[in-house]
This record gives structure tokens, sequence and C-alpha cells, in this order.
């Protein structure tokens, strides 16, 4: 063997330690190392053997560099034991371990959760309707016949599917009310009903007050004995468990085709308390309801010809209904004052986290 041969070897085996030492992250694996190296029979001390095959005069230089590459082992290995020590040194068992960050249920899936059990608990079952639905439950069975202009009330989406002989096109539900038709059915038309039909709706419109899909509820009372007496208690009820003691609700003449009479329901206004007023000498307008109330939704007392449409007979029963927004309800609470509620919508965490 040559001197540059004998040199070639030894440096590759330095160079294999150091690649092998990227890997060695305990003193175990350091010892392993070591011995197969530098042990009685490692690969270095049996190089240091084969000094012998190199000629006399060769044999000092060789020598040099046999005990140079010894030198550089011995570092790599001690450089690389103190790496491991002092890691392992620094591991502190006290500091706090990383908590996953933990998500909690949508703003809307909160107000919906609650809204469930405010009904719930007055005996109220919760149900949920298809959001693609015919004609016929959105419009036609809820006193709206085909062409009636009460139709463009609501923007409608039609949905490219076929067409039904007796239920009509289908659309994507523009409001919960297409749920009564369907309750009275699931009931084999026999009352007592008292729904509360939670569900997304859709309509073509969209600004700060609007979204394209959107929530409403509806509720669905039909008995025998039946009157706005029981309207408006549940109302009332409604709006100190969602909004607090001493909210009101208040109910003015409205129109719809689907109850008779029908109403809009107002809600008093949280900061004013229904004076629509800051001050006593009332002297500052309230900026955030401007009159005191919030109109919310629609309610009246269930049209007969839509207690016909589900099979029951108005002159036995009578019922109410009401339905309104979920995300409107909800912007509406006290220390919320949302005045988008695209934002609702916008997936933006900064804004989720703080519900
Ligand atoms: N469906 C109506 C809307 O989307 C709201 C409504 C009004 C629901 C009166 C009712 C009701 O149940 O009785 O605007």
């Amino acid at each position: 063997m040559t001197t540059a041969e004998y040199s070639h070897a030894l440096h590759t085996l330095v160079e294999d330690l150091t690649t092998a030492l990227k890997t060695a992250t305990s003193l175990e694996k350091l010892e392993t190392l070591r011995t197969e190296y530098l042990g009685k029979k490692g690969s270095f001390t049996q190089l240091g053997k084969q000094i012998k095959d190199i000629a006399g005069s060769d044999k000092k230089e060789a020598g040099q560099i046999l005990n140079k590459a010894k030198q550089q082992i011995e570092d790599l290995l001690a450089a690389a034991q103190e790496t491991i020590a002092t890691k392992q040194a620094w591991i502190d068992l006290t500091i706090p371990g990383k908590k996953p960050e933990v998500g909690h249920m949508h703003p809307v899936s909160q107000a919906m959760e609650e809204i469930t059990h405010i009904f719930e608990q007055i005996g109220f079952t919760r149900v949920r309707y298809p959001e693609v639905d015919w004609d016929w439950y959105v419009f036609e069975a809820l006193n709206m016949p085909k062409s009636h202009p009460a139709r463009d009330e609501w923007e409608t989406f039609f949905v490219d599917a076929p067409t039904d002989d007796q239920k009509g096109k289908m659309v994507l539900t523009t409001h919960t009310s297409n749920g009564q038709v369907r309750e009275m059915e699931r009931l084999h038309s026999k009352p007592p009903i008292r729904m509360i039909n939670i569900a997304r709706c859709y309509r073509r419109q969209q600004d700060a007050t609007h979204t394209q899909m959107f929530h409403q509820f509806e509720g669905l009372v039909v008995d025998k004995g039946i009157t706005i007496q029981h309207l408006k208690g549940t109302l009332d009820y409604f709006a100190e468990q969602f909004y607090g003691p001493g909210t009101k609700s208040r109910i003015r003449p409205f129109h719809f085709q689907f109850t008779e009479p029908s109403f809009e329901v107002d809600f008093s206004c949280h900061i004013c308390h229904g004076t629509g007023y800051l001050d006593d000498k009332e002297e500052q307008k309230c900026r955030f309801c401007k009159s005191g109330w919030h109109e919310v939704g629609g309610a009246g007392m269930v049209h007969p010809n839509v207690l016909k449409a589900g099979g029951i007979d108005p002159d036995e029963y009578t019922g109410f209904a009401f339905g309104w927004g979920v995300e409107r309800t909800y912007t509406l609470k006290e220390g919320l004052n949302l005045d988008d509620i695209r934002l609702l919508y916008s997936g933006d965490l900064r804004f989720l986290h703080q519900f």
C-alpha cells in the first residue's frame, strides 16, 4: 500500500464518521460509534495495523497521517458528546406544554343552539326540512298561487331540475315557512303542532345586512283555541330569554299571504330600553335603533288556506306562526353591535375567535 492510498483510506474513514455523527443524538449511539471506530476490532484500529504493509522509508510519514486521523476522530467524538450533553442538560421539564388550539362553534351555530333551547323549554320540537324544496311548499301551499305578485318579495333562486306535475319547480328555500305544511304532513294533519324549524335560506341579495345564504327560524303552533295572545306571549317569552330581562316585543299590522291577520315583530332596544332616547330629557336620540325598537321579522295567525293545504280543518283548529333571520336576531344582542353581517361568513379567525 502506498502512503497516498493509506492517507485516502483514513480520510474516508473520518468522513464516514462525520456523516454518522450527524444522526447520533444519544450518548448510547455515540458509544456504539466509538467502539465501531476505536474499539479493538474497530475500523480505525484495523487500518492502524495496516501500517506495517507500508515501505520502510514511508512509514514515518504514514505514522504522522495515522496520528492526525486518530486525533480528528477523537475530536469529532468529543465534540459530538459535548453537543448531546448540552442539549440534554437543557431540557427544561417545567416548561408548560404547547396547547393545541381549540376551536369552538361558529357564532351563528351558537345562536341556533340557544334559540332551539329557548323554544324546547316551552314544548316546541326542533325540526329541519329540505333546503332545496318544491315551489308548492315554499309558495303555493302558503297561499301564494302561481304568478301572485307577493312572490316577488322573495328573491328566489330557481333550480335547474325537472318540474313536478303537482309540486312545480324546485327552488332554494327563500324562507323556513316551507316547513309549515311539511310539518302538518309529518304529523298526518293531526294537531297539536309546536314546531321550531331552523334552516338555511337563500335569496338573490347581498349587502351589509343581507347574505345570499342565511338562516331563519320558524315557529308554528296549531291547536284548538290558539289566539293572538298565545303568539304575543311566546314572543315576549323569547325576547326576555334571548335578549335579557325587561326586553319587550311589539306586533304591528302588516301583510303576508300565509297569515291573517299578519304582523311585523319588533323587540325593544336594549340600549335605550324602547324609548328611542339616551337621556331623560329626550334630547339625544339612540343611534342604535332610532325609534326604540328593532324590527326582526314577521308573524301572524295561520291563514285558513295554509291549514287546508296541510289537511287541517280551519273550522276546528287555529294557529300562529312567526319567522325571521337568525343572523339579524343575533347581531342585535347586547354588546355585539355588528354592523355588517357578512363578517359572520368571512371565515376570518381574528373575528370568529372573539365569540
Ligand atoms: N317567511 C317570512 C319571510 O321570510 C317571514 C314570516 C312572516 C314567517 C310571517 C311567518 C309568518 O311564519 O307568520 O319574510
